[in-house]
């Protein structure tokens, strides 16, 4: 199985256009120690024909263009990418659909509620139903991965995640943390190896460890340090848990709750553009290396 990180960054990327808190000024100058990073996306292939996207974020098309990968081959008109997997509904992580145009078949993998979100926004439309078959997906089982030109050797597995729904669907009251196919993770498997993707994440309950544990590579939700680090930065209002998303530090944290995972890699993706973690000199990215959790950077191959 090959892995290619696409998208590193959360929501905005880093830097976000419109942000101008350190890391962003530092990322925006050149600092090498401040990688930009595009938004929130995987590229997984067993055998190196057919690609699967997992996500689309809205930086896709600049996502194709970086990896030769994902280049055309054969023919007037080719793409390797044969099919996509989402996690959730998100912006960061539907818009590339859009991108998808152009007249290319593939398959469309999310849950039947992801897929409605899908159906319910009709610019959606501009991916041509005769060429992209859009398949729900139930939780908890495992399926093969087709694609319009054969099978793609990879079986994915949409599991719950506790989690919400979409930024523009939320609505008063709704909980944060709960496990519906809004928020999903994926476990895939191909050639015996195992890897676990879960780029949002509101609590790691049980049966999330467990499903972690013992993976090939886990790529986990790393979406900001501290719960209140974008009030801290003056950037906004929220803290991490009311966007889904729990802190990676704190008695509360990831890090705490996954201190005893054991897996071949531990990646830390869906980064946001405060995070101290994306900055290569940071006592933050320091504390997680010694805790044997890497961070995610665009471009980079994984093999597990
Ligand atoms: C998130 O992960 O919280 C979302 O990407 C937020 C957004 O869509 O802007
Ligand atoms: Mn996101
Ligand atoms: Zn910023």
């Amino acid at each position: 199985m090959r892995i290619v990180i696409l998208g590193a960054a959360a929501g905005g990327g880093f830097p976000q256009w419109n942000c101008n808190c350190g890391g962003c000024r530092r990322a925006r100058a050149g600092d090498p120690a401040a990688k930009p990073r595009t938004q929130s996306s995987l590229a997984v292939s067993a055998d190196g024909e057919r690609w699967v996207l997992l996500n689309a974020s809205p930086d896709l098309r600049q996502q194709i263009l970086a990896n030769p990968a994902l280049h055309p081959r054969h023919g007037a008109r080719h793409s390797p990418i044969g099919a996509v997997v989402l996690t959730n509904a998100d912006v960061d992580h539907i818009i590339g659909l859009i991108d998808l145009r152009e007249g290319h078949p593939f398959s469309l993998y999310a849950t039947p509620e992801i897929q409605d979100v899908l159906a319910a926004n009709p610019v959606f439309g501009v991916l041509n139903p005769a060429l992209v078959s859009r398949r729900p997906l139930a939780l908890n089982g495992p399926v093969e991965i087709d694609t319009p030109t054969g099978p793609s050797g990879l079986s994915v597995e949409m599991f719950p995640v506790p989690g919400k729904v979409a930024l523009f669907l939320e609505s008063e009251g709704m909980r944060l943390d709960q496990e519906t196919g809004h928020t999903v993770g994926l476990e895939l498997r191909a050639n015996g190896r195992r890897v676990v993707y879960v780029p949002g994440c509101a609590r790691v309950s049980d049966a999330l460890f467990n499903r972690m544990h013992g993976a090939d590579v886990v790529f986990f939700d790393g979406t900001v340090w501290h719960d209140d680090e974008m009030q801290a930065a003056g950037v906004g209002t929220k803290t991490g848990r009311r966007m889904g998303h729990l802190p990676i530090a704190g008695p509360d944290g990831s890090l705490a709750a996954l201190q005893h995972l054991r897996a071949g890699r531990k990646i830390l993706i869906h980064i946001n553009n405060t995070n101290p973690i994306l900055l290569d000199d940071s006592p933050e990215r320091a504390a997680l290396a010694a805790a044997g959790w890497e961070v995610a950077e665009d471009g980079r191959e994984v093999t597990p």
